[in-house]
């Protein structure tokens, strides 16, 4: 099957719309989804039609500009407080992630800042969006440069293991954990990349999967039940993985196994490195414990497509990301640099947005 589908933007503003690349269709078929309003943007975002932290941040930003569109009025305070409920509805979709939350604050503070005729505030409020999505795609850049700098220097052509999918579908194009690992491929320092599959919603053996197959990068789907054998084998010589919110001691939220694969590393003395943008930390959050933590629909665990797994009258839980200790990451690669977990403060963006 040929795609032609690179480079990848999960988001795209086209004309007077929103297109979003359908991520629970991949890997089988490449579909687009127009989004003209903000309740169907809101939807996307919940449905997982566009996840991964930064990308939802993107989409949200744009949903914001969708609901100002939408508004009919030409009084500033009725404005304001429609754009606001606008905002709520925005915030309710997934509770994790908080670039998703960052962005909706950007785009709110613009609005509130900007002089000018309420049309002109619409156009303000479009020009942000698109430079949110301009800047982590130049973000997500930096992020893979400066992942280069901290990876083992030996060997030469680096095994990777990465979890979840932290790639340009997750972003505005190219990845954090997956744009160092592009980084890797394209600087000659990567043999291949392990992917966990990443139960429930097997972002790794879809999305990731997909993403390298479209770029060439050797890749091998592993169950995320191998990782610590793969270790133990000496298979592994670093991982890397992204991240939802990382409070301000360095403890960071991310797709539920991040924990576990970051146990085994500490283990078997793998480096275990977090790749994400400033917009994924919230210096608000003293530690990890603070971060709220998305509970899904249990189908996502009992059923795979049609079919039932388990018997009825069994139990679920089914938390979507699970708090990875500062003490296990070795570094925190952002775009100012990779960092060690305890000195994240040293970044605190003075903007006051995040
Ligand atoms: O539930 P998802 O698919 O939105 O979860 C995504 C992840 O956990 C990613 O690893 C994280 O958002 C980092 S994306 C650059």
């Amino acid at each position: 099957m040929k795609f032609p589908t690179t480079p990848i933007y999960p988001v795209l503003w086209q004309k007077d719309k929103v297109l979003l690349i359908d991520q629970t269709s991949l890997p089988n078929e490449y579909a687009l989804v127009e989004i003209t309003r903000y309740e169907d943007m809101a939807k996307a975002i919940k449905t997982m039609i566009v996840r991964g932290a930064p990308a939802i941040g993107v989409a949200a930003a744009y949903g914001m500009y969708l609901g100002a569109r939408e508004i009919k009025t030409d009084q500033k305070t009725e404005f304001f407080k429609k754009l606001a409920t606008v905002a709520e509805e925005l915030r309710q979709t997934r509770p994790t992630a908080v670039n998703l939350f960052w962005a909706i604050s950007r785009m709110l503070k613009t609005a509130y800042e900007s002089v000018g005729t309420l049309e002109e505030i619409k156009q303000i409020l479009l020009t942000t969006a698109q430079e949110i999505q301009a800047e982590d795609l130049e973000t997500c850049e930096k992020i893979g440069q400066h992942g280069l700098e901290v990876l083992p220097s030996s060997p030469e052509k680096l095994t990777l293991l990465t979890h979840c999918n932290a790639g340009a579908l997750a972003t505005a194009g190219y990845g954090t954990a997956l744009g160092v690992i592009r980084s890797a491929w394209t600087g000659g320092r990567l043999e291949r990349v392990y992917a966990d599959e990443t139960r429930p919603r097997l972002q790794g053996a879809k999305l990731t999967a997909w993403e390298c197959v479209q770029e060439g990068i050797p890749i091998t789907v592993i169950s995320d039940n191998m990782a610590a054998h793969c270790m133990k084998l000496g298979k592994i010589d670093a991982v890397v993985v992204g991240a939802d919110r990382i409070a301000a001691n360095g403890d960071t939220a991310n797709k539920i196994g991040t924990y576990a694969l970051a146990v085994v590393a500490k283990m078997h003395n793998v480096p275990f490195f977090v790749a994400a943008p400033l917009s994924t930390i919230d210096f608000e959050l003293e530690n990890g414990e603070q971060i709220p933590i998305e509970e899904r629909h249990p189908s996502e665990i009992y059923q795979v497509g049609e079919t039932q797994l388990c018997p009825d009258g069994v139990d679920y839980y089914n938390p979507a990301f699970d708090v990875t200790p500062a003490s296990l990451i070795n570094a925190i690669i952002t775009e100012k640099g990779a960092i060690k977990p305890t000195e994240l403060l040293t970044l605190k963006n003075p903007s006051g947005v995040n």
